[in-house]
C-alpha cells in the first residue's frame, strides 16, 4: 500500500476522535458583524510546514489541526483540467525530472514576464499528470518533509474538493475551499482560460453563492472581475508587494500594487471584491532597519481597507526561522521553528480578518488564544 493511501487511512480512522477537538469558531455567518468576527486560519497549500506542498495528505493534514480554510493554487494542464501546484512549471514540486520520456518535452519559456526553464503543466495531459509524484519544494529548510518525495500524487480540485466534502462530513463542521488562479492571463493567452472551468466545477460541486465557504482570490484585476460576472463567491485581491498586476502591465496601465494599496484603490478594489490579500511586512508592518517587528511602524492598511468594505487576509506565515524578522528568530539556523507565535500574535492585534499560515497547527493555537483573551 502507497504511504499516500496508508496516511489517508489513518487520518480519516483520527478524524472521529478529533471532531470535536478543532469545533472553535468553523462556522461563522457572513452576518457577524467584522469586529466580532473570528480571524480565519487558511493553510497555505495544505499543511505545507510539515508536508509536500498540494498534497491530499497536506490538505487533510492541515484540517485535522483544525483550519478554516484549505488554499489551493491551480494551473491548467494541456487539456484544460485544473490541478493544484503553485506553479506551471512542474520540477519545483514534482519528480518529473526522473521521467526519461518526458525529458524532451524540458523547454524555456517566459511566464508572466520571467525566464523559466522546466516542464510546463499546459504541455502534459491529466493523464500524464497523474503518473507524478510530489516533492519537496524547500528541502533545505523543510529536510523532514522529503522523507514523502515520491509519494503523494499532484490532486485535481476535483480530487481536493472530494477529499474536502469526505472530511467534513466526518468531522461534523465546514471546511473552506480559498482557490487561487494561477498565471490567469498566461493561460488565458494559451486558450486555456481557466475561470469558466473553476466557477462550472464550483457550481457543480454545490458551490455559488455568497455565503459559501469558498473564498477565490488572484493577483490579477482582470481574473477577478471576470469571475465576479460568473459567479457569487466571495473574491479576494491579492496583492504583491512591488510592481504591478500582470494583466495590468500587458494592457499598458500603468496601476502598482501601491496605487491598489492606497484609500482610492482600496475603493476601487471593493467594486469587484471583497477583501484583500496584502503581504503581511509590505503593507502591514514593515521590518525596521534593524529587522524588527514594531507595532508602533503599523501602516493604516487595515484600516483603509476595512473603511472601504474590505476583509484583510495577509500572507504568509511561516514558522522557521528563514521566514521570520531577526527580532523572532531563535538560532542561527534558518530550518530550525523561530518564534512564529509572537509574530501572529502582533498581526493579529491590527484586526486583520484571517491569514494565511505554511503552519496550520500554531496557526490555530495562536488565533483560539487570541479570541479567547481579546
Ligand atoms: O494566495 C495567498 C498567497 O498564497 C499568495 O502567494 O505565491 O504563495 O500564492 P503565493
Ligand atoms: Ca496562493
Amino acid at each position: 500500500m502507497r504511504i499516500e493511501s496508508l496516511l489517508l487511512k489513518l487520518l480519516s480512522a483520527t478524524i472521529l476522535l478529533l471532531s470535536s477537538q478543532y469545533a472553535t469558531g468553523q462556522n461563522q455567518s457572513v452576518d457577524v458583524p467584522l469586529s466580532e468576527k473570528i480571524p480565519l486560519v487558511i493553510a497555505h497549500r495544505g499543511a505545507s510546514g510539515y508536508l509536500p506542498e498540494h498534497t491530499l495528505a497536506a490538505y487533510s493534514t492541515a484540517v485535522l489541526q483544525g483550519a478554516d480554510y484549505i488554499e489551493l493554487d491551480l494551473v491548467s494542464t494541456r487539456d484544460g483540467q485544473l490541478i493544484a501546484r503553485h506553479d506551471n512549471e512542474l520540477n519545483l514540486t514534482t519528480n518529473i525530472a526522473d521521467h526519461v520520456d518526458f525529458a524532451d518535452r524540458r523547454t524555456e519559456k517566459i511566464v508572466d514576464g520571467r525566464t523559466v526553464k522546466g516542464w510546463f503543466s499546459e504541455d502534459f495531459s491529466l493523464e500524464e499528470i497523474r503518473r507524478l509524484r510530489a516533492i519537496e519544494r524547500i528541502p533545505g529548510i523543510r529536510p523532514a518533509n522529503t522523507r514523502f518525495n515520491g509519494q503523494f500524487t499532484v490532486p485535481t480540485l476535483e480530487e481536493a474538493i472530494s477529499l474536502i466534502k469526505k472530511l467534513q462530513k466526518s468531522l461534523n463542521r465546514e471546511i473552506g475551499l480559498y482557490i487561487e488562479l494561477k498565471h490567469s492571463t498566461y493561460f488565458d493567452q494559451l486558450g486555456l482560460t481557466m475561470e469558466e472551468v473553476l466557477v462550472q466545477s464550483l457550481r457543480d460541486n454545490g458551490y455559488n453563492e455568497f455565503q459559501h465557504k469558498v473564498f477565490l482570490q488572484s493577483f490579477e484585476i482582470s481574473s477577478l472581475r471576470s469571475l465576479n460576472a460568473i459567479t457569487n463567491l466571495k473574491l479576494i485581491q491579492l496583492l504583491g508587494n512591488s510592481g504591478q498586476p500582470y494583466d495590468e502591465r500587458i494592457s499598458g496601465s500603468i496601476l502598482t500594487y501601491a496605487d491598489m494599496a492606497t484609500a482610492q484603490g482600496l475603493r476601487e478594489i471593493a467594486v469587484y471584491a471583497d477583501g484583500v490579500g496584502p503581504e503581511k511586512y509590505h503593507y502591514l508592518i514593515p521590518q525596521n532597519e534593524r529587522g524588527e517587528l514594531k507595532l508602533e511602524n503599523t501602516s493604516d492598511f487595515v484600516t483603509l481597507a476595512h473603511a472601504a468594505g474590505l476583509l484583510v487576509h495577509p500572507y504568509t506565515f511561516r514558522a522557521e526561522n528563514e521566514f521570520l524578522p531577526n527580532s523572532f528568530q531563535t538560532s542561527a539556523d534558518p530550518a530550525a521553528l523561530g518564534s512564529a507565535a509572537k509574530e501572529l500574535d502582533l498581526f493579529l492585534q491590527l484586526g486583520i480578518d484571517g491569514f494565511f499560515t505554511d503552519h496550520t497547527d500554531i496557526g490555530v493555537a495562536v488565533r483560539d488564544r487570541y479570541v479567547r483573551n481579546r
